[in-house]
């Protein structure tokens, strides 16, 4: 798909058929994740594809964000110890989040790419879905992306108009 044409098309997915992905299809969002910048091209992220229905169905109960019953759910984290040996004290503070938030994007991209559907979630209950996963401590969730076959029809777009965010230069108060 052309890129400018994925960016439009692009949309939180919220309802999801029970058709299967693929692990071809998982290691080519994880590709995707794995391309996108990060600073100091850090890469400290782990992706965690869920496929396990029982799992999948545990982290959802915790996860209030969720919804559509995603067959796949990956959980991107961060690993801070990776971060705190070969990063600087900026990658905890905001690096690390960044870049996981860079290979969210290239990787929701991607899906929609392959004919999926997804959706971004940070609402989620951490100590719970770590507990899940048996995350090392030094292990950080940065969020959450439900992933599956979309279902149904999505509502309108609602963007701010571009007016009320597009500047040239120095800000100036409107004349
Ligand atoms: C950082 C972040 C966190 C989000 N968390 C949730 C969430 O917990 N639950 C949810 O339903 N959607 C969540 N979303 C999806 C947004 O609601 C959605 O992107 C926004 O409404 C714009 O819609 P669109 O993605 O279809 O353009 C999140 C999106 C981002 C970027």
């Amino acid at each position: 798909m052309e890129l400018s044409e994925a960016l439009e098309k692009r949309r939180s997915i919220r309802s999801f058929s029970s058709r299967p992905v693929s692990e071809d299809q998982l290691l080519a969002l994880a590709q995707a994740g794995r391309l996108a910048p990060s600073a100091s091209n850090l890469q400290s992220w782990q992706f965690f594809f869920l496929t396990d229905p029982e799992l999948v169905k545990k982290v959802d109960l915790f996860s209030p964000g969720l919804s559509g019953h995603p067959p796949v759910i990956l959980v991107i984290c961060s690993d801070m110890g990776y971060a705190k040996i070969h990063g600087s004290p900026n990658s905890e503070r905001y690096g690390c989040i960044m870049d996981a938030a860079m290979a969210a994007e290239n990787i929701m991209l991607k899906a929609l790419d392959l004919g999926l559907g997804s959706c971004a979630v940070k609402s989620y209950n951490d100590a719970a879905v770590r507990k899940l996963l048996k995350l090392p401590e030094d292990y950080r969730i940065e969020i959450l992306i439900s992933l599956g076959y979309p279902e149904g029809e999505v509502r309108p777009r609602r963007l701010r108009p571009m007016e009320e965010l597009l500047h040239f230069n120095a800000w100036q108060e409107e004349v």
